[in-house]
């Protein structure tokens, strides 16, 4: 199985296009789930102290044998360490077992308690001493990111959102175009959705004899986004890396973004966040 493809962040990292799902497994599910998935060739796996599995994922990386730095970590911290951001990543490298994180994400924004340009200025500390490669916000949007900007004078490299053909936030990708941050997908499968039953999916994903869930990871490739796929199914696990020997045509990439429902996330992260 071929690996994903790596995507160029603004400091030079590169990081693969695909990545493991892990919400909401715990370390035991974890440890079994991702173990399979590093044997199927996924090699970039996004945790975070919420989903309280960084110690299963880092059972999974030490017995798969395969080295550190061939497989690309995000983990994630919460509002309680956005002014503690030293503290947060000491406890995630003690959980996760490494010695260093490749992306740090500011999980949610939570502008209610006002500390999110602090937390990125503190990802600025741990990526000039080597203790991070790149700098990750999550749930940002663009107002949030415009503060940090402005504030800390810090570009984030890659924004993760919830993302997929019928939530496909076209402002917000935009935006992050213009300031040369990547867009990275949660939930790029619509989970919870009817979006895998969508007739005009089937119908693009027959013509190429591909699954549904494989073509809407397809035009996330497509769009230029990150996607991280979960599931705890090794044959799914397998389908939804194994996407890279086929294309979409720009009129089918047009129907599938068409299916944009024209709603904002399910979750507003002006109110929502841990
Ligand atoms: P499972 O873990 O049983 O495979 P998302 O990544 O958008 O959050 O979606 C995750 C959900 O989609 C999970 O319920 C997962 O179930 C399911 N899923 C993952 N991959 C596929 C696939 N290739 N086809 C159908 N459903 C999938």
């Amino acid at each position: 199985m071929p690996l994903a493809p790596t995507i160029a962040l603004r400091n030079g990292a590169a990081i693969p296009q695909i990545g493991f799902g892990t919400w909401p497994m715990d370390d035991r599910e974890v440890e079994a789930a991702f173990g399979q998935a590093l044997e199927i060739g996924y090699r970039h796996v996004d945790t975070a102290y919420n989903y309280r599995n960084e110690r299963g994922v880092g059972a999974a990386i030490k017995s798969s044998g395969i080295a550190r730095e061939e497989i690309w970590v995000t983990t994630k911290f919460n509002a309680e360490w956005h002014d503690k951001v030293d503290e947060a990543w000491e406890m995630a490298v003690d959980k996760l077992g490494v010695d260093y994180i490749d992306m740090f994400m500011v999980h949610w924004p939570n502008p209610r308690s006002g500390r999110y340009v602090q937390a990125v200025e503190g990802l600025k500390g741990l990526l000039d001493d080597g203790r991070i490669k790149a700098i990750g916000v999550s749930n940002f949007k663009p107002e949030h990111l415009d503060r940090v900007i402005a504030e800390a004078g810090v570009t984030p490299d890659v924004n993760q959102i919830e993302l997929d053909p019928s939530v496909s936030r076209a402002g917000p990708r935009a935006y992050h175009s213009e300031h040369g941050i990547v867009t990275e997908s949660w939930s790029p499968l619509g989970a919870g959705s009817d979006l895998l039953d969508n007739e005009v999916l089937k119908g693009i994903a027959e013509t190429h004899g591909r699954t549904p869930a494989q073509v809407v990871l397809r035009w996330h490739m497509k769009l230029g986004l990150v996607a991280i796929p979960k599931s705890s199914n090794p044959e799914r696990m397998r389908q939804n890396i194994d996407i890279f020997d086929f294309q979409l045509g720009e009129a089918e990439t047009g129907e599938l973004s068409a299916l944009d429902r024209g709603e904002s996330a399910a979750t507003d992260s002006d109110r929502f966040g841990h």
